[in-house]
């Protein structure tokens, strides 16, 4: 054990830190820190790295410091940390072994591009790193992620690894969800928000270094995000920019930034045998279940990652999983090995996502059934075995429907690759791809299709009309969007009446981009303004914003069928979201009462949370909130006045078709109006969704001269 007397004994840790880059003489270490040290460690003899308990005492005689200590051959001097595992997992990362060279390239330039396998430590320790060298002196460090998951979970991590309270100096922000402080030092957030957060400080001054992280992903906002940082690059020199990317498209990243560094991680990956499906599999969900189950019964220790497309097909992949291992244990009298069944996905809540991180007692085997989201985003320790499926979801622009929708792809060779090396961050593992190899050379696309490709884009229209960007055809696009899309968009937003006839943002507009809310959202909120049915109108804009609140558990599906039939209003699913609400808080908002009536607690309860921040917009815009009492006409019409480019008419019996496009679209089986004899010949619905068939995704009920009223350049009487 040492003890180092020092005047600030970090001051002393990070001095030796600047000496030791400026000459790497051990010499000059040995004289820094007191020859002592040198013979006790055992530097003299040549030894790669040792671990010390070191204890920092200030000049006042304090302890500023006390736990492990790592010293190498280089005599670097590792973070210190308390708690021992911790320390010594971060230092057996990847990045750990590149730290000062990293802290180099980033001191030396102003945008660095660095690229590293996923599980390397990027997320996790380069804010650290940056936080340990002293990026927060003048401002904050930001990084920002696609996902929200990630950027929740990735905080949680940070903050117990620098042993402190989650919102304090480590916080996230996502969309309604702000857990930051004074003190936060260092924010994970999605690129949504830090792309919000340049309306209100174009040059974001409270940053001193942003970090755009799993920048491979190409998000939307993320795309958006690299035209805008670009310019706050030029325009501040005291700002840094760092991008980081797990697959090798950095020359592109480079490229765009005029051609900066580009820094690589060295990898440290096992080998992954590919087995290929012999023919194309019918029914992947089937083939993966009995993929899992062969090797939880035949194969070596080592946990399993299936990858699937969403959450209806993960729910019933752990139901099949399940049945098949009670199936197991009733016909064998052999003792039966444990399999920890853990879905994720981006819905699911929380506690139950942080799951998958824990390890699965002595003997059992943790089989995660995951989204893309476990491509790159989150890394799970010890999976050997990963089966892939060869498909994803995508939000993609459906031309025929007029909105985007989301679909399932086969996935690109790029994510098949990423998949494949989720089970080599342990030891050599398997993939099993649950497709051909002939399909894996000739049909699938090399790598995605960015996002700004593919999506509608209102927001980021809105947005960029918002932050001057007069003529959006010359935006620095990385990837420029077709310009089909961008006018598109474009006529969707004077059709809102947020552009005007030249294509300029109206007074509607810039109310509408003040709200973190998809444009017709903020305009149905605007319009309840003038319509007097304010606040009916926030609690249904609230209940659309949060996962469907009605709960319907596997076994007791009539019974909950039958409790949401209580709830509805005859004309409306938005109706009855508010009418949900309304009940809710008549019963003192309480939990209990949600149960009772198989409604989600969490979501109910975040609904709440979200119309109270709303709220808060709207006091800010001064607009005063209104209620129209029990005739809930008033409230049907300004959901048409929104949403009358959605419209539907009646068509044969009980069939609809887009007004539109005179497209068929089905009522959803969930729907208020599904099979209750009424068949309003007019309706609009909020979104529509695309599965076996194209569904209205919550409908309300519309008089016919309102479309002629409201949405006159669509419709005549
Ligand atoms: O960003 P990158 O993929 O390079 O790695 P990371 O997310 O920083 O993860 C580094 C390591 O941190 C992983 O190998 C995990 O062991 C650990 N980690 C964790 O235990 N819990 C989390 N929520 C996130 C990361
Ligand atoms: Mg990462």
């Amino acid at each position: 054990d040492m003890a180092l007397i020092s005047r600030k004994g970090s001051a002393l840790v990070r001095e030796i830190h600047e000496k030791q880059k400026r000459d790497k003489s051990r010499q000059r270490f040995l004289e820094l820190a007191g020859s002592k040290l040198g013979d006790i460690l055992g530097v003299e003899k040549s030894v790669d790295e040792i671990d010390a308990d070191i204890v920092v005492v200030g000049e006042d005689g304090e302890v500023d410091f006390k736990g492990k200590a790592r010293f190498s051959q280089h005599l670097a001097v590792s973070a210190f940390t308390k708690s021992k595992t911790i320390s010594q997992q971060r230092q057996n990362l990847p990045i750990f072994s590149v730290r000062d060279e990293l802290l180099q390239v980033v001191r030396e330039n102003q945008v660095v591009i660095i690229i590293g396998e996923t599980g390397s430590g990027k997320t996790t320790q380069l804010t650290q790193y940056l936080y340990e060298y002293g990026y927060t002196v003048n401002g904050i460090i930001g990084c920002t992620q696609p996902r929200r998951v990630a950027a929740m979970s990735v905080a949680q991590r940070v903050s117990e690894e620098m042993e402190t309270e989650l919102g304090d100096k480590v916080g996230y922000a996502i969309r309604f969800e702000d857990a930051t402080g004074p003190s936060t030092v260092i924010k994970y957030m999605t690129d949504g928000v830090l792309l919000r957060e340049t309306l209100k400080d174009p040059v974001l001054e409270k940053y001193s270094i942003i970090l755009m992280d799993e920048a491979h992903e190409r998000s939307l906002d993320t795309d958006v995000l690299f035209g805008i940082l670009k310019k706050v690059v030029a325009r501040r020199r005291d700002f840094k920019l760092i991008v980081t990317s797990a697959t090798l498209n950095g020359e592109k990243f480079s490229n765009f930034f005029g051609g900066v560094p580009i820094f690589h991680i060295p990898g440290r990956t096992f080998r992954v045998q590919i087995c290929y499906s012999k023919t194309p599999c019918e029914d992947y969900v089937e083939a993966a279940v009995k993929q899992a189950m062969t090797i939880h019964i035949a194969g070596a220790p080592g946990d399993i990652l299936i990858f699937l497309t969403g959450q209806d097909e993960i729910e019933a992949t752990c139901y099949a999983l399940s049945e098949r291992m009670e199936q197991l244990i009733s016909s064998t009298k052999q003792p039966v090995p444990k399999l920890l069944i853990l879905p994720i996905y981006s819905q699911l809540p929380a506690d139950l996502q942080a799951k998958i991180f824990q390890k699965a007692e002595d003997g059992a085997r943790k089989c995660i059934v995951a989204t893309n989201i476990a491509e790159t985003s989150l890394t799970i320790d010890g999976i050997f075995y990963v089966i892939d499926t060869g498909y994803g979801k995508m939000k993609v622009y459906n031309p025929r429907m007029g909105m985007d929708a989301l679909q399932v792809f086969p996935i690109s060779r790029a994510s098949a690759d990423q998949r494949a090396g989720r089970a080599g961050r342990t030891g050599p593992g398997t993939c099993y791809r649950l497709y051909t190899e002939n399909a894996y050379e000739n049909e699938m696309l090399q790598s995605p299709v960015p996002e700004i490709q593919r999506t509608n884009l209102g927001n980021v229209v809105l947005l960029l009309k918002s932050l001057k960007i007069q003529n959006l055809l010359d935006f620095d696009f990385m990837d420029p969007p077709p310009q089909d899309s961008i006018l598109n968009s474009m006529y969707q937003l004077w059709l809102l009446g947020a552009l005007n006839d030249v294509g300029d943002l109206t007074d509607l507009g810039r109310k509408m981009v003040k709200f973190p809310l998809d444009p017709p959202l903020a305009k149905l909120l605007l319009m309840g303004e003038q319509l007097e049915c304010l606040s009916e109108v926030l609690t249904i804009v609230s209940m659309l914003s949060v996962p469907s609140v009605f709960f319907r558990p596997k076994d007791r599906e009539a019974e909950s069928d039958a409790a949401r039939e209580k709830f509805f209003v005859p004309e409306s699913d938005h109706l009855t979201l508010l009418n949900v609400y309304q009940q809710w808080k008549a019963n003192e908002y309480r939990g209990d009462w949600c149960n009772d009536h198989f409604l989600q607690v969490k979501g109910l309860y975040k609904a709440r949370e979200i119309r109270s921040q709303l709220l808060d917009i709207l006091k800010t815009l001064k607009i005063p909130l209104t209620y129209c009492g029990p005739d809930w006409d008033v409230v049907r019409k300004t959901i048409c006045s929104a949403y009358f480019h959605n419209a539907a008419m009646l068509k044969g019996i009980g069939e609809y078709v887009n007004c539109r496009n005179r497209m068929p679209c089905n009522l959803h089986p969930t729907s208020a109006l599904y099979g209750s004899g009424y068949t309003p010949d007019y309706m609009v619905y909020h979104e529509a969704i695309l599965t076996t068939k194209e569904y209205m995704q919550c409908v309300t009920a519309v008089e016919p001269h309102w479309l002629a009223e409201l949405g006159p350049m669509l419709f005549s009487v």
